[in-house]
């Protein structure tokens, strides 16, 4: 087939070499300026004559986008046999089609996006995967490495920056590399066996791989599509990793009991926005005069009434009408509500939302509040764990939804779980047995009982998770009833 190829066209360029892109594009230029259709074009890699190239022409310019000749030279190191007859026939057409690149759908701009992107994938996982061994007492440092695709002189440059310091070469099947330190030669390819086997360097490298494995970052399904099992035969911390991800979960925990107690800094930046020095203290201003739920809410700012207020970033005060009919008391704000200064817009919120929408109530027209305001949380390294408030700090948070629900007056209040029941109620409930029901308490107040949105969130289980998502729901339209009622 491909001899008839080469005996049918009436031009046959030889390039030097499988990446010769200067090569080609100097034939390119002749043969297009010279009206050489594609298809009377022949390529060929090989120390051959070439037959029928035109002599290249004075004084004449051929005008080829820069994007298509840089795309075109990563698309060059394409193993397909096919790239530079692909580039003729597309440089060809770009004389007429200028806006040839810009068509997803060409066949040929399929199939030359398709191999830019394969070369570009080939050339990031050989900067991934080149492992160094050290080879005899010259410090000599060699790896093996097999790509897909021609990049090895593209790639070099990079080894170099990353290596400068010492002197290597990478062997692969179809050409290898070397740095010593002053200037990169390649030679011809290699076989595996001339790599070296086990060192010490090796060891060293195992030792650090291993204590730089991050359990808590495991992703099974990106570490097999960012490593193919293909390159792990060449990795020498492949056999470590079945036993490291076995042992993820428990290393995962261990680490982050490890982890430093400091909060991120930015937290401290907006709390320091919102507790200025200056700030009024509470016994200056307890909310006891308020006349309404604006007032409440300043004076609320400046809260003191137990230690929390000390490391949360602000008070997070309920929010929505003056005179709703119903108000939702949830246990405190979480991480991202005391960052926004408003109840329920964390992840638990985002529950809440979906199936208060489910359930036709309009979350607008409710008022939604906490038990506690300030957000009580361990820090974890960068992260700031929930932590549940105790019934002294529920107690003192009391003041103010008291204060609240005076103002606001509702026809129904709905606990989201224990700690709103236990503020609510003055003790404490069981809350997954009393669900569901509604309790009069003796200032007439009718309270009813539901769990907190977060305990869906918590369930693994799709399952459980769904069934418990449509009895939240069942609560939420018994709600909706008994403001109807
Ligand atoms: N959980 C709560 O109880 N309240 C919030 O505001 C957010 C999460």
């Amino acid at each position: 087939m491909q001899t008839a190829l080469l005996d049918l066209s009436a031009h046959t360029v030889h390039l030097a070499g499988e990446t010769d892109f200067a090569a080609w594009r100097d034939a390119a230029r002749r043969l297009a300026l010279a009206q050489i259709r594609p298809e009377d074009v022949a390529w060929r890699v090989g120390d051959e004559p070439n037959e029928g190239l035109p002599e290249p022409v004075p004084d004449s310019c051929l005008r080829v986008s820069r994007e298509f000749v840089e795309r075109a030279e990563t698309v060059a190191c394409h193993s397909d046999p096919e790239r530079f007859a692909l580039l003729y026939r597309m440089l060809w057409r770009m004389r007429s089609e200028p806006a040839l690149l810009k068509i997803a759908s060409d066949p040929d701009v399929r199939r030359f996006e398709a191999m830019e992107k394969s070369v570009r994938r080939d050339i990031h996982k050989m900067r991934a995967f080149v492992r160094f061994r050290m080879v005899g007492d010259d410090q000599r440092y060699v790896a093996w490495f097999e790509p897909e695709h021609f990049i090895v002189e593209r790639n070099a440059p990079f080894f170099v920056r990353r290596f400068t310091g010492m002197s290597w070469s990478i062997l692969t099947p179809f050409l290898c590399a070397h740095w010593d330190m002053t200037e990169v030669t390649f030679s011809p390819g290699a076989e595996k066996r001339d790599a070296p086997g086990d060192d010490a360097v090796e060891e060293l490298w195992l030792t650090y791989y291993q204590n730089i494995f991050n359990p808590a970052r495991l992703k099974m399904k990106a570490m097999q599509k960012e490593m193919p099992k293909k390159y792990w035969r060449n990795l020498p911390e492949a056999p470590l990793i079945p036993r490291l991800v076995a042992g993820a979960d428990d290393a995962a925990k261990e680490m982050l009991a490890r982890m430093p107690t400091v909060p991120a800094p930015h937290h401290a930046k907006v709390q320091a926005r919102h507790w200025p020095a200056d700030a009024t203290p509470a016994s200056e201003n307890d909310g006891a005069e308020a006349n309404s739920i604006a007032e409440l809410r300043d004076a609320a700012k400046a809260c003191r009434r137990c230690p929390l207020w000390r490391d949360a970033t602000q008070t997070v005060f309920g929010e929505g009408p003056d005179k709703p009919d119903v108000v939702f008391v949830g246990e405190q704000p979480g991480d991202q509500e005391d960052l926004a200064g408003r109840p329920f817009v964390g992840p638990a919120g985002k529950v809440f939302d979906a199936v208060l929408g489910d359930a036709g109530i309009d979350r607008q027209k409710t008022y939604v509040t906490n038990a506690v305001k300030h957000f009580k949380f361990e820090p974890r390294g960068k992260r700031r764990i929930h932590s549940r408030p105790n019934a002294g700090e529920v107690q003192a948070c009391r003041w103010w939804l008291d204060k609240e629900l005076a103002l606001a007056k509702p026809a129904l209040v709905v606990a989201l779980g224990a700690t709103a029941a236990l503020s609510l109620l003055g003790k404490a409930v069981p809350i997954t047995k009393m669900r569901g029901q509604l309790v009069e308490r003796d200032d007439g107040l009718r309270v009813f009982l539901t769990i907190h949105p977060s305990f869906i969130l918590r369930i693994r289980d799709p399952d459980d998770k769904e069934a418990e998502r449509a009895r939240f729901l069942d609560d939420m339209l018994e709600v909706k009833k008994l403001l109807a009622a």
